[in-house]
């Protein structure tokens, strides 16, 4: 491990330089810079501008055991404790996936097709981190936004990012609409989810990266469309007149998950691609309202 690579021996790190760290660790230079800064409590523009700074020889080891880690597959963000997304810094933990670029892709097409200005009513199914409905209440004020989580470990850490960013939603525990049985909810002008989707005998479930994140995050258990199938058969009820759904899949899910939301009635169905070009997100409205 990177350890042995160093220019001296974990007892000797009394001398050692940023320099000397980044050359040592063997990972891609964004990472090895992205944990010393961590450690450091520095910007890497400071990494760059002082790469003969010394470091405490704490901290070089705290360095060295980070880097150990993410040669064994453990994801950059837990290490940090922390993703962008939208702009915003969020918390993560092993309890949460971590947010990813596309998912950004349901939070700019609900904002395309909302008044964010209105008090609009949102619902993210699977919040995890909180991502998406953290994202959705910073850029609509005045919406009121409900989140919902089966995993109580997930929703303490959207708490503590609703808190941190500073936004009131209203967190649920319980099995996709489950969460909503007996509460006095508004009907809603957009649901969005990014469920787990990845089929349960998928190969991609293997990663390294993959496998440090929360299961019930990445699978359904079966064939990877079991949260489409309980979602668009609920959403309906759950929606005003005109209101969008609008969920993340696979890029090879789309003409099932398609078919999912026109099986349930919706209608103006649309696929979109993600910034590689693939098909990523797919919503679509429901145009008559069920009592
Ligand atoms: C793919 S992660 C998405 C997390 C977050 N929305 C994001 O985009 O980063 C799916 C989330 O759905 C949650 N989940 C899994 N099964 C669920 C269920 N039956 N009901 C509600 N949430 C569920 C998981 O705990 C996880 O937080």
């Amino acid at each position: 491990m990177s350890l042995q690579r160093l220019p001296m021996r974990l007892e000797s790190l009394e001398r050692v330089t940023v320099r000397d760290c980044l050359k040592a660790a063997r990972l891609p230079r964004l990472e090895s810079q992205l944990l010393l800064a961590h450690v450091l409590g520095v910007s890497r523009t400071w990494l760059i501008a002082h790469d003969d700074a010394e470091l405490e020889s704490q901290q070089a080891r705290h360095y060295l055991q980070l880097c150990a880690k993410r040669e064994l597959g453990q994801p950059v963000a837990y290490l940090l404790g922390q993703r962008e997304f939208m702009g915003l810094m969020l918390e993560v933990n092993p309890a949460v996936l971590i947010p990813r670029p596309e998912t950004e892709l349901i939070v700019t097409h609900v904002l395309e097709q909302i008044d964010a200005q209105a008090p609009v009513t949102i619902l993210d199914l699977g919040t995890g981190s909180g991502a998406i409905a953290i994202a959705l209440a910073k850029a609509c004020p005045a919406a009121v936004v409900f989140a919902t989580d089966v995993s109580a470990q997930a929703l303490a850490v959207a708490q503590s990012n609703a808190q941190r960013h500073e936004v009131p939603i209203t967190l649920l525990q319980g099995s996709w609409f489950d969460a909503l049985i007996g509460l006095d909810c508004p009907k809603f002008d957009a649901i969005v989810s990014n469920p787990p989707y990845i089929a349960k005998d998928d190969d991609h479930l293997l990663q390294p990266e993959l496998r440090c994140e929360p299961a019930i995050a990445l699978t359904d258990g079966g064939d990877g469309l079991g949260a489409y199938r309980s979602i668009l058969a609920s959403a309906a009820r759950y929606l005003k007149p005109g209101g969008l759904v609008c969920v993340e899949h696979g890029f090879e899910q789309a003409p099932a998950v398609s078919g999912l939301f026109r099986q349930a009635g919706f209608s103006d169905v649309m696929t979109l691609p993600d910034l590689a070009g693939l098909p990523r997100v797919t919503a679509g409205s429901y145009n008559s309202e069920i009592r």
